[in-house]
């Protein structure tokens, strides 16, 4: 008689719907709080694991991994993987699977906040809040309107599908060649071009050393002074110092921002006060739905590599 293969060791540092627990009984699993704030105990139990799961607030480094010489795979539940050193992963042959589930979520949101800039929702409520029912300002149509879109993965795509259903026009900057051609959305060759014409501009790339601080007093100096940013993707995306000032001086009419360079921000941030600012803490992919499926997708991601049955949600390089 053969003895069982040890079952593969886990650790969790997710909360998880019961469901999902059971569906992981074939491991031994580690629970730890989301986060690393019990650092010591969290790089013991990763320094024994086979398969870690976390979520993008968990930073997983060279160090860590190289202090986990059993680790075959980190599933992480979300699209953004700057929290992720790939590299290290790579070389250490390390598989990193995501969980590209959520683009309608996060493209709702972006078109949502767009809105609510555009037609002033914020200074509405806090008019009827005041007790005023009148004297606010006009706000302005989406139809007819540019809409440049920074990054023209899934998310991006998905905009411009809301967007051309409102009418807009829309452009793209990517350099990725294997990109679809939509019905009434452009190509930009760079940033420049994207800008100056745009009257809103939605970012959708990862955060990554060409792409941090992408946004700054260089591109806010391009924009109209009537245009608005929408950034639903990572807030180094936007050196915030430099919106801060674009938006005081009336460079840009206003941003809204889902992800700051620091979450939760510190309270006496500029932006969070600013009359022309919507802040919303990193709800992209909040929505009932679309967090269960990420979770679902983390999971079988998790297990699949450690079957070696492979995931259609690798990473092989930066997306
Ligand atoms: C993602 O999936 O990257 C979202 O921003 C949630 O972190």
């Amino acid at each position: 008689m053969t003895a069982a293969a040890p079952r593969p060791k886990v650790v969790v540092a997710l909360p998880l719907a019961e469901r999902l627990l059971d569906q992981l009984a074939e491991c031994d699993v580690t629970f730890l709080p989301a986060g690393r704030s019990d650092g010591a105990a969290f790089e013991t139990a990763v320094g024994e694991a086979d398969g870690l799961l976390v979520g993008s607030t968990v930073i997983v480094d060279r160090d860590l991994m190289a202090s986990a010489p059993r680790l075959r795979v980190i599933s992480t539940m979300s699209v953004g993987l700057d929290h992720i050193d790939l590299d290290a992963a790579h070389q250490r042959e390390i598989v990193v699977t995501i969980t590209p589930v959520l683009s309608d979520a996060v493209a709702d949101l972006a078109m949502a906040l767009m809105t609510m800039l555009s037609r002033r929702v914020i200074e509405g409520m806090r008019a009827v809040t005041a007790g005023r029912w009148s004297g606010v300002p006009l706000g302005g149509d989406l139809a007819d309107k540019q809409l440049f879109i920074v990054g023209f993965g899934r998310i991006g795509q998905a905009l411009a599908t809301r967007a051309r259903a409102a009418r807009m026009r829309v452009s793209h900057l990517d350099g990725r060649a294997d990109l679809p051609v939509m019905d009434g959305v452009d190509r930009v060759r760079n940033l420049l071009e994207g800008l100056r014409d745009a009257d809103f501009v939605s970012l959708h790339v990862d955060l990554n050393a060409e792409t941090r601080h992408l946004m700054g007093a260089e591109a806010f100096a391009l924009m109209k002074p009537s245009a608005f940013l929408v950034n639903t993707s990572r807030g180094a995306v936007v050196d915030q110092a430099a919106l801060a000032r674009a938006l005081a001086t009336h460079e840009i009419a206003g941003a809204a921002l889902d992800v700051l360079e620091e979450e939760p921000p510190d309270p006496d941030d500029p932006l969070l006060g600013a009359p022309n600012v919507i802040v919303v803490p990193h709800i992209g992919s909040a929505t009932t739905e679309t967090r269960d499926a990420m979770a679902r997708c983390a999971v079988d991601n998790l297990l699949m590599v450690l079957r070696d049955e492979g995931s259609p949600f690798v990473v092989t390089e930066r997306e």
